[in-house]
């Protein structure tokens, strides 16, 4: 029971993790030494990187000691994160004194916020890497093993990285993320992602489509569709006869890669999601019936402040008419509690909406103030710590209830599985 209640209550989408993976240690003169922190974007972005660094001649190692560059990739959502990867830091320190030539570079939202700050507040960093400049890295390691500080925070309207064939970090072999677009224009008020991943843009269709049927030809069996706000995405092709790509076909033009490939996607904006998708993900299989769709409120006031652009009655016909639509599809939700001005009253409703929406899974938060933010300029952040902790448990505590229902309730059925490794138990 510990380990299913431990699921449910870690920050499994937005936590910390290592990427432990090697390449040939006899191929590569240099190596590099990469840990990631945040969303599943953030880890595909790493992918991304190595694939950058191994053209370079750089091989991986999973052995902080083998590395002459050291990267962290970071993430910024909440103060909680950002603290982790300073603590980090602080390890590397000694393995910097003890080799002077390695070469320490933070990349992602952290970068992206403190920009050449950070060199100033953690002088052991040589490089600091914004999310959209991760092609610039291999002149800044020239530059930081001459000595120097090198920094490239450039946002960009255009970078999607298309043509990157990501190399898969501590993969099983079986799913793989796709990233199909970056950025986001939503502007929710407590969110530093719109500052630190820029404006929303679209990847080729033709590219992501390209990677999926690849990742199927190398034996993977399910690809997940990323964004920061999938159901936006939106790709006019060069050729002004061909039509808009919507997210809806791109689901179905994923989906017909083959029967036999799983298809899933995140993060979906309550606001945005279409009955085209609803109506896409009911008519092939192989499109899992799992929708993430983040609450953040049950409170319409709440909501409001929170610019999420949509109310709770509004949200509750969304949940609705997906289980019209397809009447066993899983949700999961994201919850914030101790947003500014939150009421008694408020939190209330954000336990009966979740009751309302019964979801099988939430990744829940107490509210975490981040500077440069809508709600950080506007408001203030007055509910008590400890008011926003025992709002916190009270939800972790309904979902707990909610999800071991829905467990047992499945208890008897037979479901089609896919094997993606062996489990820690067995391994015991
Ligand atoms: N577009 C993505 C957002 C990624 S951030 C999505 O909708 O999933 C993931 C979650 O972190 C958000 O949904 C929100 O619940 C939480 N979050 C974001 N900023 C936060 C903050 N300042 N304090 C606490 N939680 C936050
Ligand atoms: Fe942040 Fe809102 Fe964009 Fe999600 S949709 S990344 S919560 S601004
Ligand atoms: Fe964190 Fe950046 Fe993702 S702030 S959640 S790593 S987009």
């Amino acid at each position: 029971m510990l380990e299913f209640q431990e699921k449910v209550i870690n920050e499994s989408n937005q936590g910390a993790a290592y990427q432990p993976f090697e390449s040939d240690p006899n191929q590569y003169s240099k190596h590099f030494y990469i840990e990631s922190y945040g969303c599943q974007m953030n880890f595909n972005d790493s992918e991304i990187v190595a694939s950058i660094l191994q053209e370079e001649g750089f091989g991986a190692t999973k052995y902080l000691e083998q590395a002459n560059l050291i990267l962290l990739n970071t993430c910024s959502i909440r103060e909680k994160a950002e603290q982790t990867v300073r603590n980090r830091l602080q390890i590397f320190r000694s393995l910097k004194k003890e080799n002077p030539g390695l070469v320490i570079g933070v990349l992602g939202c952290m970068a992206e916020r403190l920009k050449a700050k950070f060199l100033e507040e953690e002088k052991l960093v040589d490089i600091v890497v914004g999310p959209d400049a991760y092609r610039t890295l291999p002149s800044l390691i020239v530059e930081a093993e001459g000595g120097q500080k090198a920094v490239n925070v450039l946002l960009s309207r255009e970078e999607t990285y298309a043509d990157i064939a990501p190399v898969r970090l501590d993969s099983n072999g079986v799913s793989a993320f796709v990233s199909i677009m970056r950025g986001c224009n939503n502007m929710c008020t407590f969110c530093v992602v719109p500052f630190t991943r820029g404006r929303e843009r679209s990847r080729d269709v033709a590219s992501i489509l390209a990677e999926a049927q690849d990742l199927f030809d190398k034996g993977y069996r399910e690809v997940t569709l990323l964004g920061q706000n999938v159901d936006s995405y939106h790709f006019v092709p060069n050729d002004e006869s061909a039509a808009v790509v919507t997210f809806a076909t791109l689901l179905e033009r994923v989906a017909l890669i083959s029967p036999k490939l799983r298809v899933r996607f995140s993060t979906s904006h309550p606001k945005d999601i279409t009955d085209d998708v609803l109506f896409t993900m009911a008519k092939y299989d192989n499109i899992c019936k799992y929708i993430h769709l983040p609450v953040q409120s049950g409170s319409t006031r709440v909501l409001q402040l929170m610019n999420r652009t949509y109310t709770k009655e509004w949200y509750m016909k969304k949940v609705e008419r997906i289980k019209e639509i397809m009447p066993h599809c899983a949700l999961s939700s994201d919850v914030i509690t101790g947003f500014c001005t939150e009421t008694e009253e408020d939190h209330q409703e954000t336990l009966a909406v979740m009751e309302h929406a019964n979801y099988d899974l939430s990744y829940m938060f107490a509210y975490s103030e981040r500077p440069g933010t809508l709600a950080q300029r506007r408001y203030d952040d007055d509910v008590p710590e400890d008011v926003k902790k025992r709002r916190l448990t009270e939800v972790i505590e309904l979902q707990n209830k909610m999800t071991r229902a829905n467990y047992n309730a499945e208890i008897g059925k037979t479901f089609e599985v896919l094997i993606e490794n062996t489990s820690k138990r067995s391994e015991r």
